[in-house]
């Protein structure tokens, strides 16, 4: 888990012990090794992208895909109407983006994109 802010990283570490959590910027993923270099198969993202220059959201997204494995994909939640990632990013990332989700009861109604590299390398069975 990573997160920015110091008094929710505290909470996060004591509540989910189990996982290792980072006290950072996510802008800053590309510097950072995890999973002792393994590829990680998803990210998954709550994080205001709305609110961030674009510079700082390519930064998230370029360092996420760093450590994704082909295949793999970057979840995020938005209460936004569209995907929190405007199109000449994805354009510039080469990455495509999909709802996948809808809570459209919640106040405000919610909303999951899932946010892929445009050209997949076909993976080996067993593989998604
Ligand atoms: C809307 S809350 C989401 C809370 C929780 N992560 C979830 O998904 O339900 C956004 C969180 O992102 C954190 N955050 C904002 N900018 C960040 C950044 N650049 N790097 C890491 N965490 C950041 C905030 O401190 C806040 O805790």
């Amino acid at each position: 888990m990573i997160e920015a802010g110091s008094e929710f990283a505290v909470l996060l570490e004591a509540r989910f012990p189990q996982a290792t959590t980072l006290w950072m910027d996510a802008s800053q993923l590309r510097t950072v090794e995890l999973f002792g270099g393994d590829a990680a198969g998803a990210v998954s993202s709550g994080l205001p992208l709305l609110s961030m220059s674009p510079r700082k959201v390519i930064a998230i997204l370029d360092g996420s895909f760093r450590h994704l494995r082909p295949g793999g994909a970057f979840y995020q939640f938005t209460y936004g109407p569209n995907c929190p990632v405007p199109r000449p990013i994805l354009d510039r990332l080469g990455l495509k983006a999909t709802r996948v989700g809808r809570a459209l009861a919640n106040v405000p109604p919610a909303a999951v994109y899932r946010i892929q590299r445009r050209s997949q390398r076909r993976l080996p069975e067993g593989w998604s």
